[in-house]
């Protein structure tokens, strides 16, 4: 059946570092406001903000501390129903950030949980006794150390996934469900489309707290061990479905790294859980589960073809992936994707080609469009973000020298993606008139939106490009919901698939490497996107330039 989000183009912002108008040096929802129709321009439908709910901030608002209110950083509640309506005049919708795995240790259901561990607010949460003088049990946290924090005066621990000021909701406890399915549904009766999110495969414990056989040099065992055994989440999506955005028809994006094998349908299928899932295969390529960047491997082109494929297949027939390249999570996709001295606006869009020529919802995090880079600083303390600093430690740790350590970080930390949007090239990139919350990436000059606006060969003028074509009358149809068909496999670094709808047959050609590439196409075809001005065609060979990519409509 169709659903009205399957042909949106959406759009993450993460509002702290994308305009600020108040020059504080964070970014707020006036300035998103201020730029909605920058975003129409560039095709956007749908608006995924990261939170903004009142927090203390030790994980960039995914540790809130009241689900009802705005925080006062970003602005008030009046902003954000502005925000509302303005979109909706522009026909474009607003998701927010679902963050309900956890709360903040400052969350008033937290604080007099501390105060009482056994009375009602208690069981908001996961509190157990510590086994002797050692917590419950050894699973290692996302972001480093134990699970199990200790509450004060007692031999009682309390469980968290992620930072010990962010404790676990939960789930088994009727009423916290019931607590969170009136406030997602006090939300979409503002009129929120949906939401993206957060952690959720986490809500679902095993509760007999065993523990693994470790897996570090710290004696713990990385938390996904337990996320695998554990029975249940199934049940716990459909019933939270069911109470809240089934109601609303609102759209939904899980963000959701360990589906089972052949458990997609549940997930994202006609019934399934959620409208869409985050396609991370792209991410987690080379990449260590539990987060120690310095097990992270190089890849080739070949491989993150077959990534690409693999994912794309096991999706037809099932429902649409979220497809991304970056996020808040991950560093820059430019410069993740594309090998270092190659990168450059010619490489960059044809990576922009794999992005929006996918089957799936193409989900642009903020930056990507004009080709941000990752950022390149010298420094540990320039970094904010809590995990990027975790990981410096425990690099230095297991016995990596500083110099390395931090090389590690400017490659994989979590900043890069967050540095203050590039608009243009006055002071702090015309982010802010104050001091950012966190240093501008020094590219700004050469990269940033108003040089590109104007330039019909910029990189953002090829995401328009390409979402335009997206979402044209006639090809529409072959982009949102025609086949995936693998071709060329033989060619080694050419990314090339056809998308192959009721009447139109499109074909992606993508020379992704630094050299020439010849190739036999005996097509009869029309070209529809080159990032060249040209292409060399000749006795039924191409001829692709390094990084070439096109689009052709076969005839
Ligand atoms: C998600 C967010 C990430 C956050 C974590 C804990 O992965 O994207 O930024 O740290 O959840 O809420
Ligand atoms: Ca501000």
């Amino acid at each position: 059946m169709k659903k009205w989000w399957h042909n949106k183009v959406a759009y993450q912002i993460y509002p702290k570092s994308f305009c600020d108008t108040n020059a504080d040096g964070i970014g707020d929802l006036k300035g998103i406001i201020s730029k909605l129709d920058y975003l129409k321009d560039l095709g956007i439908d749908i608006i995924w903000l990261s939170p903004i709910y009142c927090s203390p901030m030790v994980d960039q608002g995914y540790d809130i501390s009241d689900y009802y209110n705005i925080d006062p950083s970003f602005g008030t509640m009046d902003d954000m129903e502005t925000l509302l309506e303005e979109a909706k005049k522009r026909n474009m919708y607003i998701i927010m950030d679902l963050v309900v795995n956890h709360c903040s240790d400052k969350h008033e259901w937290f604080k007099k949980a501390l105060e009482d561990p056994d009375g009602e607010y208690g069981k908001y949460f996961y509190i157990r006794e510590g086994k002797g003088d050692n917590p419950p049990c050894n699973w290692r946290s996302y972001f480093g150390g134990s699970v199990w924090e200790k509450i004060p005066n007692t031999n009682k621990y309390y469980f968290h996934s992620f930072a010990k000021e962010q404790p676990d909701l939960n789930w088994e406890n009727p009423k916290v469900k019931e607590e969170i399915y009136k406030m997602i549904n006090w939300w979409l009766d503002k009129g929120l489309a949906g939401f993206r999110i957060d952690a959720i495969i986490n809500i679902k414990k095993d509760l007999s707290f065993q523990d693994f056989e470790a897996d570090g040099e710290d004696g713990l065992c990385d938390i996904s061990k337990m996320l695998n055994k554990a029975q249940g989440i199934g049940d716990m999506l459909k019933e939270l479905k069911r109470e809240t955005f089934d109601k609303y028809d609102a759209f939904t994006v899980g963000e959701v790294f360990n589906a089972k094998e052949g458990e997609l349908g549940k997930f994202i299928g006609e019934d399934g859980y959620f409208s869409s899932i985050f396609d991370f295969d792209m991410e987690v390529l080379g990449q260590e589960q539990s987060n120690r960047w310095y097990l992270n491997k190089e890849f080739t082109t070949n491989e993150l073809r077959e990534v690409i494929f693999k994912s794309q297949l096991e999706a037809l027939g099932i429902g649409f992936k979220a497809n991304i390249i970056e996020n808040n999570d991950e560093p820059r996709g430019v410069s993740r994707y594309i090998k270092a001295g190659e990168c450059n606006d010619t490489s960059k869009k044809a990576l922009a080609i794999t992005e929006v020529m996918r089957r799936g919802i193409p989900f642009i995090y903020q930056g990507e469009e004009i080709g941000m880079t990752n950022n390149n600083l010298d420094s540990i303390d320039k970094f904010n973000d809590i995990s990027t600093i975790e990981n410096y430690d425990r690099a230095i740790k297991e016995g990596f020298s500083k110099e390395e350590a931090l090389k590690l970080v400017n490659k994989f930390s979590r900043d890069n993606g967050r540095t203050p949007f590039q608009w243009n090239d006055s002071i702090n990139a015309g982010f802010t008139e104050g001091t950012p919350w966190l240093g501008v990436n020094k590219n700004y000059k050469e990269i940033n939106v108003e040089s590109q606006l104007n330039d019909k060969n910029s990189v953002l003028s090829f995401h328009k490009e390409l979402i335009k074509l997206r979402k044209s009358e006639e090809y529409s149809e072959a982009i949102v919901y025609g086949d995936f068909i693998p071709d060329l496999e033989n060619y080694d670094n050419v990314i090339s698939f056809y998308r192959k709808g009721k009447d139109k047959n499109l074909m992606v050609i993508i020379n992704y490497q630094n050299k020439k590439q010849m190739i036999d196409f005996e097509e009869k075809y029309k070209m529809l996107i080159n990032n060249y001005g040209y292409v060399e065609i000749d006795n039924n060979k191409l001829m692709l330039e390094p990084y070439q990519g096109i689009v052709v409509e076969i005839l």
